[in-house]
Formats: C-alpha cells, structure tokens, sequence
C-alpha cells in the first residue's frame, strides 16, 4: 500500500462535497430517513455538520447518533452541533477495543500490505502498531488524559458522558428495523471491521450507507463487497475523494 500523506487529497474529514451534501439532502427527504448512526464524529464539523444540514428545511430526525472516541474531540463536537439539537453526540467506543486489536493484529491486508499498490495506508513501515495505538488513544491511554482523571470535573464527566465500547452494534440492534442512514469514519484499521458488524445486523433490512476512503486500508475491501454484492446499489460515489453512498436492500430484486 501507499502512503496516505503522499494523496493529494488527503483530509481527515469528509470533504465538504456539493455532490455529496445534495444526494444525501435528496435522499434524506425522499425517503423520510429519520435514524442516523455515524461512527467518527471528530470535532463534528465535517461529516456530521453535513448529514446534520440536511435536515435543514425538512423534518427533524427521531434520532441522530455520532460516536467519538476521543474527550476533547467529543466535547469539541458537542459545541460545534449546538445548532442542531437533535444530534446526539456520543463519547465511547464504536466496537471493542480487545476485538479490535485482535482485528487489526491477523488482518491479513495489514500483513500483506504491498499486495495492494494502489490503496492508502498511514504508516507502511509499521501499520499494524501505528493502528492499534490509534485504536487504543482516546482517554485513558495516554499519560495526559490518566493525568485527567485527578481532575474531579473529568471524573464526573467520566461517569455521566462515557457511554462505553460496542456503541455500533448496541444502536444497530436498537434500529434495525428503522431503515437507518449509517455511517462509518472512524480509525483506518478498523473500517472493514465496522462494515463487517453492519453487515452481519443489518442482514434482511433496508438501510443506507455512507462510506469515507474508499480507496485507503480503512474501507478499499467495504467497496469491494459493496460493488459486488447485488443487495447493495449504489447512488453516487466518488473515488478521487473516496466515499461512496448506497443503499443495501432486502433481496436483490428490490434494489430499486
Ligand atoms: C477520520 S476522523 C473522522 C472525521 C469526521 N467523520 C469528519 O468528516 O470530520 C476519525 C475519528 O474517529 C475517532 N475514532 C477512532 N476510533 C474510534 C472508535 N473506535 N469509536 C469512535 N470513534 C473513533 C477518532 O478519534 C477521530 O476523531
């Protein structure tokens, strides 16, 4: 693979994309979609900023899910979304952190990496040590965050914010049958880890599916799958910024 920070357009957030805010404000309002459940909220500006916008002028959603791993980009996010009310922003963990290390530790993509020219990865000398340190920050990992923990106001936040791990599978499980949008941004090792649990719930319901970097280690094999697995259609994709939007339906004669 190839390193990320060599792709022009490399970005951390979702771009701020006409043809991507205009399909998702289309399909928010065709299809009165009033369940929303993101993983990677960041500081909220990015791709939850843009599926909160299109419900602008429309009705509201009943509800509207984005989970951050990180505290500070959690209460960033929480300030950054104020003026859409409806956006529950979540600090936990989208999966498990023991599962998704054990992920990233046999995948085999990572071991194997220079199979796959043409996709991004972060760091190509050591990427399965750079993804697991990643999956592992957040807040009680790193010595400034422990340091936190003396701070009484950070201890009570602890207790009252922190939602846990496994936050993807918990709220699938609790919309399954809400015809969800959902979407997967979170760490680059574990994309196709997150796809895989979408998958697996999702199975015999109608949702849709917003993907970033598409052509990075994070969703390259989730294209893949979707582009040839006839429940899934796709609406629009773009493969210079990497996302792709489809709609997973029933069977696959009712892809419509
Ligand atoms: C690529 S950024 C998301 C960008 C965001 N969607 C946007 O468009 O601005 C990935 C974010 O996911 C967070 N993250 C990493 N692992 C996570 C996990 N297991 N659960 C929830 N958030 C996670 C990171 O802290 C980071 O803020």
């Amino acid at each position: 693979m190839k390193s990320y920070s060599d792709h022009a357009q490399a970005s951390i957030r979702m771009v701020d994309n006409p043809n991507l805010k205009d399909s998702i404000r289309k399909l928010v309002e065709e299809n009165r979609i009033d369940v929303v459940v993101e993983t990677g909220t960041h500081d909220g500006i990015g791709s939850t900023k843009m599926l909160a916008e299109a419900y602008a002028g429309t009705f509201k959603p009943r509800f509207f899910y984005t989970c951050e791993l990180s505290f500070s980009k959690y209460k960033k996010a929480c300030k950054n979304l104020k003026r859409y009310p409806f956006v529950k922003c979540l600090w936990g963990r989208s999966v498990k952190l023991a599962e998704a290390i054990e992920f990233i530790k046999t995948d085999e993509a990572l071991q194997h990496h220079e199979k796959y020219p043409d996709v991004f990865i972060d760091q190509p000398d050591d990427p399965a040590s750079f993804y697991i340190k990643e999956c592992q920050s957040g807040f009680f990992s790193r010595k400034k965050a422990f340091l936190k923990y003396l701070d009484p106001r950070y201890s009570l936040m602890r207790i009252t914010r922190y939602q846990g791990e496994d936050l993807l599978r918990r709220l699938l499980h609790r919309h399954q049958g809400d015809r969800p949008l959902i979407l997967l941004d979170s760490a680059g090792g574990i994309g196709y880890l997150e796809f895989k649990i979408v998958k697996k719930i999702m199975r015999g319901h109608v949702f849709w599916l917003l993907l970033d970097d598409i052509h990075h280690l994070k969703h390259f094999r989730s294209f893949s799958e979707i582009q040839s697995d006839p429940s899934f259609q796709i609406i629009a994709y773009d493969s210079i910024h990497g996302w792709v939007l489809a709609k997973h339906t029933l069977s696959p004669s009712a892809a419509s």
